[in-house]
């Protein structure tokens, strides 16, 4: 394993497009206005579009003034982040356009470390990687950042990091899933970790169950194509959910490096119980969004949007269980979807009940459960919520009501910018450090589940149940988590 040192040139595979304008080139401007890019880090964009440098330079300024709010803005910086710009146009299917990006690539580097950013299609993966490699351009001090998906199911998965493990080694395969960039998905684990509060009870002893809700208001945003051929379970649960799971039922790692952390969340995957097709009808719901409401605005269903008819899943809810010592018998409800009520994103561990109530009578029927909110969009917010005395002189006994202790970060830490979760990955990358990036054998294992379950619906002909748009999924979502005593926070 080669040492990695702060790369020297950053390399952008489809540079000009949108998740380039929305995300990757904001986050480069934030941290260059922060000072917070290595001093003779240049930046190289690429793509199809026969652009010359000028032409790249005037699109990186467009989008920063789009994205960045003017208050954030300031020319010094903007200049600064153009100095360090250059493109050149390549196809990965045209060899002696990527021959002389090899060769713009070798003279930028400086003999530093390069690190490749694959901001494509996945099916262009292999392709460049393995152009890179024969043109000379991937050697022991480059490494490649990939963005999901990671395939479609697990043959393809492996495909993909076959090929490129045929360039790269793993410890420099840098897998994208940005909500671990996102500030709130770390603070979960600073929460787990830097406090001692929580991790005694954090076991099937005193935890009911766990709740993960990913919840969108958009629809599928003109990306209908690839949704189509993706779905809910493999957009999103197959990835940003599972990391969730994994982060909130991991075991302490030895340290916040990208060892210990990724072998202990590799364990979480594999613990997962597998649902196949026996149990698929009963563990797993998918929906599908019809014409409804969202804040009172109409939205059209989601055939209405594609254009035609689908079998495709706008929306998953399954009861998931990791069978090991720690979880055993917990259930964790997952689920996301899109055109539901409001966007969030959360967690929720439900604690057991007391084990006996002295306060009888009326008390009794007031009592909830203790629990712990981790919200993380759209606000941060951590809420506890404990029981405590109505204030009161009530002579038929005391009564209780369930109050929060909440704390809301953008309160407390008034100061600190929203940052786009591409900042932190892009720092790390950069840096060389994979602790906030998925490795291999994580991507198989959530492959390898979440496929059973696709085989599951595929095998029993489980056609998506509709929902109307602005509600939180089909009925049959409630009754999911209601036959095992439980319901889902709202
Ligand atoms: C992406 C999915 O990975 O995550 C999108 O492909 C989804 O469908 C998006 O909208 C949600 O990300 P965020 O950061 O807005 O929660």
């Amino acid at each position: 394993m080669t040492q990695a040192a702060p790369a020297s040139l950053l390399t952008i595979f489809g540079a000009t497009g949108d998740l380039a304008q929305r995300m990757l080139l904001p986050s480069l401007y934030s941290l260059q206005s922060e000072g917070l890019l290595p001093a003779g880090l240049r930046i190289l964009g690429t793509a199809r579009s026969e652009l010359d440098r000028d032409g790249f330079a005037n699109l990186v300024s467009a989008a920063i003034g789009e994205r960045i709010p003017a208050a954030e803005r300031n020319d010094a910086a903007l200049r600064g982040l153009l100095e360090r710009l250059d493109y050149a146009p390549a196809s990965v299917d045209d060899g002696a356009s990527m021959q002389k990006l090899a060769a713009k690539v070798g003279e930028l580097r400086q003999g530093g470390d390069v690190l490749y950013h694959l901001s494509t299609a996945p099916r262009f993966y292999v392709p460049a990687c393995h152009a890179l490699g024969a043109h000379g351009a991937a050697d022991a001090h480059t490494r490649v950042m990939l963005e999901k998906p990671i395939g479609k199911d697990l043959a393809s998965a492996n495909a993909i990091n076959d090929g490129v493990a045929r360039v790269f080694d793993e410890d420099r395969v840098y897998r994208v899933d940005h909500y671990l960039g996102k500030e709130g998905v770390q603070n979960l684990i600073a929460l787990r970790f830097g406090n001692a509060l929580f991790e005694p009870l954090w076991n099937s002893v005193h935890i009911e169950q766990v709740q993960i809700t990913v919840a969108e208001t958009v629809g599928v945003e003109g990306r209908g194509d690839y949704y189509d051929d993706s779905g809910a379970m493999r957009d999103m649960l197959q990835n940003h959910l599972l990391q969730l799971l994994c982060l909130v039922a991991m075991e302490p790692p030895a340290r916040f490096g990208p060892n210990s952390v990724r072998n202990e969340k590799i364990k979480v995957l594999r613990s997962l119980r597998a649902i196949g097709r026996e149990q698929v009808a009963h563990e797993s719901v998918a929906g599908q969004y019809a014409a409804g409401a969202i804040d009172g605005v109409a939205v059209p269903g989601y055939a209405q949007e594609l254009g035609r008819d689908s079998g495709t899943e706008t929306f998953v809810a399954l009861r998931a269980h990791v069978d090991n010592w720690r979880w055993h018998g917990v259930p964790f409800y997952l689920r996301t979807g899109k055109r539901l009520p409001s966007r969030c994103t959360e967690i929720y561990i439900q604690f057991r009940k007391v084990p006996y109530s002295i306060f009888g009578g009326r008390a009794a029927g007031d009592m909830r459960p203790n629990g712990l909110l981790i919200r993380l969009q759209p606000e941060e917010r951590i809420e506890l919520d404990l029981m405590s005395k109505t204030p009161g002189l009530d002579r038929s006994g005391l009564r209780l009501s369930q109050v929060a202790l909440d704390l809301d970060f953008h309160e407390e830490f008034a100061n600190a910018r929203r940052r786009i979760a591409y900042e932190r990955l892009y720092l790390d990358a950069i840096e060389g450090n994979g602790t906030l990036f998925v490795r291999r054998d994580e991507t198989e294992a959530a492959w390898q589940w979440v496929d059973a379950i696709l085989d599951g619906w595929r095998s029993g002909g489980t056609a998506p149940k509709s929902y109307p748009a602005g509600t939180w999924g089909p009925g049959a979502a409630v009754s999911l988590i209601e036959r095992h005593g439980h319901a889902w926070r709202e």
